[in-house]
């Protein structure tokens, strides 16, 4: 690919523009004619409300309020980016021209992107020092506008900056993009894609970002972005009734841990502790749930747990479980581009579940189970291997009836298989300071009986927000205590132990991945050693919450 065809992919300067900008463009020595885009703005008008919070974005050009509109009493999402004035959009214009026409080698190995802005600031220098009047712009601006349009997400740009937001959502022309922010929830913003020429030559920047392809003999997508943002894509009115929509789940470039998980009330020690005797015997978990509450990021925290010499095989669509172990063979499937039936060179789930075995795995994870991959990971576990995997069920009956249906037929009788199942919710907690908030919680916790029927060992109290587990009933930690030939009453001295090494790390804010994975190497290598540790700083062993 040339660096014309390049310029042209990580800017989307579409073959539409030049219509936009009315005017015809120079043709570049290969022939291309060069368009122009500018920059897509939010709407300026301010709803009118009250400011509940302002804050910087990209300072001092991107500041973002959110505002409690007066006519619909929700929040939006309020962009205010410094618009260009129309002398800057000239120089603008020029510097795109400059790196159309001018642009030097590519080294290397050089990244595009750092190339092309590099190349940006050369195109300023130029431009003011051969200038034989003084300009009355802003450089700094001029070079914030091509570093979002060429590097970054374009007019979504402050959304993907942002980390106080979760996902982005575009459901049409015409219509608000919609954040889901970490403190106010879903809300839309002031980014509206006015006609389906620009939204549909965002979606297909957004898939050559992604390295896909996206069109109308292709119309859907599910990829992963620069920086592990989840992308799904469908283009123009091929399936979608208002034309190429897009959504994007945000990757945390700080994944949320086991610790963290504990310090927002998501899990208790206990539970983690619990989860974390669990994975060590090789025994199986399904995270239920709905859309967004929260199921991967659970299963990425509990996996934080496992044992340091256990081989881990994780199986994903998109690439969203990050582990700080060695022994980790990460496998994500792919799409076929072949079109009609052939299917021609796609790998699913379901071959990637097949092949995992061969690498000998001690704990095998897919990331949501869907179809008939499932039948496989079931084979799996029920040779012994430990297992983990998602479901998108509303609640335990639906999770199994799902299961137990087209596409994944699992038979009943491998139900019994699943040997812990957990139910995660967004469910409103009221604080300390009364105020109730949205937040996640594992609100259910059982595990399947002989005869596919689950037991509740462990619930959510919303009047008390803590976790009430009755493990002492736990079939598994039962059965866990037969075979290791000890009482069950030594299995939960065990688990409660772990719970104060849990509690401990969160006291000590040992919360980043890698650091918990030495921590967890450390309780493995020498425990009562770190045990005395633990007991010298919280001062006593876990207060028993099961019997
Ligand atoms: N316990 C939690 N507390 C706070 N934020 C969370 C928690 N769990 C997940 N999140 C955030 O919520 C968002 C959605 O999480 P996640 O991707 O895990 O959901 P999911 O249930 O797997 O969604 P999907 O059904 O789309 O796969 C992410 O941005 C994540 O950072
Ligand atoms: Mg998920």
């Amino acid at each position: 690919m040339g660096i014309l065809d390049k310029l042209k992919d990580l800017a989307g300067f579409g073959a539409r523009a030049e219509k936009q900008l009315g005017q015809r463009l120079p043709k570049t020595p290969e022939g291309y004619t060069i368009n122009i885009r500018l920059p897509i703005m939010p709407y300026r008008e301010r709803p009118k409300g009250e400011i509940i919070e302002r804050y910087p974005i990209y300072d001092p050009w991107a500041m973002v309020s959110i505002i409690l509109s007066e006519s619909t009493n929700e929040y939006v999402y309020f962009i205010d980016e410094t618009p260009l004035s129309e002398e800057e959009i000239k120089i603008y214009r020029r510097v795109i021209d400059f790196l159309l026409w001018e642009v030097g080698e590519l080294k290397e190995g050089e990244d595009p992107k750092d190339f092309i802005v590099r190349e940006a600031k050369r195109a300023i220098d130029l431009f003011r020092t051969r200038a034989k009047r003084t300009y009355n712009v802003s450089w700094d601006k001029i070079l914030y506008y091509i570093e979002r349009e060429v590097k970054g997400f374009g007019p979504i740009n402050v959304l993907m900056l942002d980390p106080n937001l979760e996902d982005i959502s575009c459901n049409g022309v015409g219509l608000p993009i919609y954040v889901y922010h970490r403190k106010y929830e879903s809300m839309p913003t002031n980014i509206i894609f006015q006609n389906e020429e620009d939204l549909s030559s965002f979606v297909i920047k957004l898939a050559h970002m992604a390295g896909k392809h996206i069109s109308v003999a292709f119309p859907v997508l599910d990829a992963s972005l620069p920086g592990g943002h989840r992308l799904v894509a469908t283009f123009a009115k091929e399936v979608s009734q208002k034309g190429s929509a897009f959504a994007i789940r945000k990757f945390r470039e700080d994944p949320l841990t086991v610790v963290d998980m504990i310090g927002l009330g998501t899990i208790s020690p206990e539970l983690a502790a619990y989860l974390w005797f669990l994975i060590e015997h090789k025994k199986t978990f399904l995270i239920m749930g709905v859309t967004g509450s929260g199921k991967t990021t659970l299963l990425n925290a509990i996996l934080n747990l496992v044992r340091p010499n256990y081989k881990i095989v994780t199986i994903e669509d998109t690439p969203e479980i990050r582990l700080p172990t060695k022994n980790w063979v990460q496998l994500v499937s792919r799409p076929s581009y072949a079109a009609g039936e052939s299917k021609a060179g796609e790998i699913t789930l379901y071959d990637l579940v097949k092949i995992s075995l061969r690498y000998r795995p001690d704990v095998i994870v897919v990331g949501e189970v869907r179809g008939s991959e499932a039948y496989v990971l079931f084979q799996a576990i029920a040779t012994g291997h430990g297992g983990a995997t998602t479901i998108h069920a509303e609640s335990i009956d639906a999770a199994i009836k799902r299961l137990t249906s087209p596409p994944m037929n699992i038979p009943e009788s491998y139900i019994p298989l699943i040997n812990s199942a957990l139910m995660i919710e967004r469910v409103p907690v009221r604080g300390k300071d009364g105020a109730t908030r949205i937040s996640r919680r594992v609100t259910r916790i059982w595990e399947i009986d002989k005869n596919a029927t689950p037991i509740i060992i462990g619930k959510w109290s919303p009047s008390k927000d803590t976790h009430l587990l009755t493990l002492d009933k736990s079939p598994m930690l039962n059965s866990i205590a037969e075979s290791l030939e000890i009482s069950i009453s030594e299995v939960l001295d065990e688990i409660r132990m772990r719970a104060s090494f849990m509690r401990w790390l969160y006291y000590n804010n040992i919360r980043n991945y890698i650091d918990i994975a030495s921590a967890i190497y450390k309780y493995y290598r020498s425990p009562k050693e770190i045990m005395s540790l633990v007991e010298a700083d919280l001062g006593h062993v876990s207060e028993n919450t099961w019997n």
